[in-house]
C-alpha cells in the first residue's frame, strides 16, 4: 500500500499534434559546467573546468553554460578567466546562471564585464511551483510572478547600461510542477519586458525540475508552452530535463516531437540527483536514425576519460553508446548473428547498417571490433571464436571443425572462471590444434 500521496502533475492536454520523427538536430546547450559541476562531491577546479570546456568545444557545443558566478569565486573566477583570456571562440555563446535577486543579479554581470555581449546568454530563473511557492516562499501566485518581472527588468536595465546585446533566458523552475497556465503567465509577463524581435531572440526554458510525470505528459505541456507563448516565432523553446524517473530522453526526444527548439543537457547524465538529460544518448539515437546531431562523438574513449578525470565519477559499463560492455557480444547466438551480419555486410557491400545486436558501428564512437564486440566466456559459441580466429588471425577453420573448436575454449573459460582475451583464444588454438 502506498503511504503518501504526492503531488499530481497538471493532466496532459490531449490535443498533442506530435511530429513523428525528429529530422534536424535541436540547438543544444551543454550543462555541465553548471548544473553537472554543482552537483559533484567536489566541484570541479577552475582548471578542471577549463579542461571540460575545451572538450565541450571539441565536441561541437555552441551554447555552453559555463557557471552560476555568483555562487563562489572559483565559479566567478572562471567565468573571468574565459573572458580576459580570450578563450571563448567566436562561434561559441557561454551562458551564466542567476536567481531572480538584485545582488546576485549584479555579481553576474560583474563576471561577464567585456565579453563580446551577442556571445553571452545571461540566465535567469525563480521556482514557480505550488509546492516552492507555499512551502519555501510562502508568496502568492501574482508575488513570483513579480520576481520574475523584476528580474527581468533588472536584467534589461543592466544590458543597457553596458551597451545592450546580451542574450537573455529565463526558466520558470520547477515547471513541472507548476500549473501549466500559470507557468505561460509568467513567462508571458517576462516576455513582456524584453519584448524579442527576429534579432533578438529569448529562450524560454522550460525545466523539469524534478521528474513527476510520464514523458507524454511533459510532452503536452510543452505543446500547451508553444502553441499560446506569446510572440512564438521569437522565442525559443528549450527543454532541461532532469531524470527522477529515468525519462529524461524520453522526455526530450517527445518534447522535440511537441516543438521544443532546443535541449540543456550534460554528458552522460551528469547533473543533480540522477542527473540531466544525457546529451550524448539524444545525439546518437539521432545518429543512428541518420539524422546528423551536429556533435562530434567520434572518440567517445578520449571523451570518457576526461569526464572521468574531472568529475571523478565513472561512466557505468552500460551507458548507452559509451561504456565499457555496450557494444560486447558473450553469448554464442549473439556472436553467430553478429559473425553473419559482418560477413553478409562485407558481401552485399552494404552501405546502410543493419548488423544485428549492434545499434551502430562500433567504430563510430571509436571503439574497435577486436576489443570491444566478440569476447569470450563461458557463454559463448562457436562462431564467436570462429570469428575472431579467422578475422583477427586469418585463420581458415574447416566448418565440421568449428564446433569442436568453440566447445574447446567455452569449456576452458568455464573451468578458469574468466573471459578468454584473444591473444589467448590464438595460443591455446594453436597450441591444441596446431601444435605450434
Ligand atoms: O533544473 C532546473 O530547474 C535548473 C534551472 C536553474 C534551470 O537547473
Ligand atoms: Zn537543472
Amino acid at each position: 500500500k502506498y503511504r503518501r500521496q504526492y503531488f499530481m502533475p497538471p493532466k496532459p492536454c490531449l490535443e498533442w499534434t506530435k511530429k513523428e520523427y525528429i529530422e534536424e538536430a535541436p540547438i543544444w546547450c551543454s550543462v555541465d559546467l553548471r548544473d553537472g559541476n554543482q552537483s559533484l562531491i567536489i566541484p570541479m577546479s577552475l582548471e578542471e573546468k577549463l579542461e571540460f570546456f575545451k572538450l565541450l568545444v571539441a565536441v561541437g557545443f555552441k551554447e555552453i553554460e559555463v557557471g552560476f558566478p555568483a555562487a563562489s569565486q572559483t565559479e566567478f573566477d572562471f567565468v573571468r578567466t574565459l573572458i580576459e583570456e580570450d578563450l571563448i571562440p567566436d562561434d561559441v555563446t557561454i551562458q551564466v546562471l542567476t536567481q531572480a535577486r538584485e545582488h546576485i543579479i549584479k555579481r553576474t554581470f560583474e563576471a561577464v564585464k567585456g565579453a563580446k555581449r551577442e556571445n553571452v546568454i545571461v540566465h535567469l530563473y525563480n521556482s514557480t511551483s505550488k509546492a516552492q511557492r507555499e512551502q519555501v516562499f510562502r508568496k502568492s501566485k501574482e508575488e513570483i510572478k513579480q520576481i520574475a518581472v523584476d528580474g527581468a527588468r533588472l536584467l534589461q536595465e543592466l544590458s543597457e547600461r553596458d551597451g545592450g546585446g546580451y542574450r537573455f533566458e529565463y526558466s520558470p523552475e520547477s515547471f513541472t510542477g507548476t500549473e501549466v497556465e500559470y507557468a505561460l503567465e509568467v513567462c508571458n509577463a517576462v516576455l513582456d519586458v524584453w519584448k524579442p524581435t527576429a534579432d533578438h531572440k529569448v529562450i524560454i526554458n522550460l525545466p523539469v525540475t524534478v521528474e513527476m510525470s510520464m514523458p507524454h505528459v511533459y510532452a503536452s505541456q510543452i505543446e500547451y508552452m508553444c502553441k499560446h507563448m506569446k510572440d512564438r516565432e521569437h522565442v525559443v523553446i528549450s527543454l532541461h530535463p532532469h531524470n527522477d524517473r529515468g525519462c529524461g530522453v524520453a522526455d526530450s526526444e517527445l518534447g522535440v516531437l511537441a516543438g521544443a527548439d532546443r535541449i540543456e543537457g550534460t554528458l552522460f547524465g551528469n547533473g543533480e540527483r540522477t542527473g540531466n538529460v544525457d546529451i550524448i544518448t539524444l545525439a546518437m539515437n539521432m545518429y543512428s536514425m541518420g539524422v546528423d546531431p551536429q556533435l562530434d562523438f567520434s572518440d567517445m574513449p578520449h571523451i570518457v576519460d576526461v569526464y572521468e578525470q574531472v568529475t571523478r565519477m565513472k561512466v557505468g559499463y552500460r551507458q548507452p553508446y559509451a561504456g565499457q560492455l555496450v557494444f560486447a557480444a558473450f553469448s554464442g547466438s549473439h556472436q553467430d548473428a553478429i559473425a553473419k551480419g559482418m560477413h553478409y555486410r562485407d558481401e552485399q557491400q552494404e552501405t546502410q547498417w543493419t548488423v544485428p545486436y549492434l545499434p551502430l558501428d562500433p567504430r563510430d564512437v571509436g571503439r574497435q571490433y577486436e576489443t570491444d564486440v566478440i569476447r569470450i566466456n563461458s557463454q559463448s559459441g562457436k562462431g564467436g571464436v570462429a570469428y575472431m580466429l579467422e578475422e583477427y588471425y586469418g585463420y581458415e577453420l574447416p566448418v565440421d571443425m568449428r564446433e569442436g573448436i568453440g566447445y574447446f575454449m567455452k569449456g576452458i573459460s568455464d573451468a578458469q572462471h574468466r573471459e578468454l582475451l584473444p591473444n589467448e583464444v590464438r595460443d591455446l588454438f594453436e597450441k591444441e590444434y596446431r601444435n605450434v
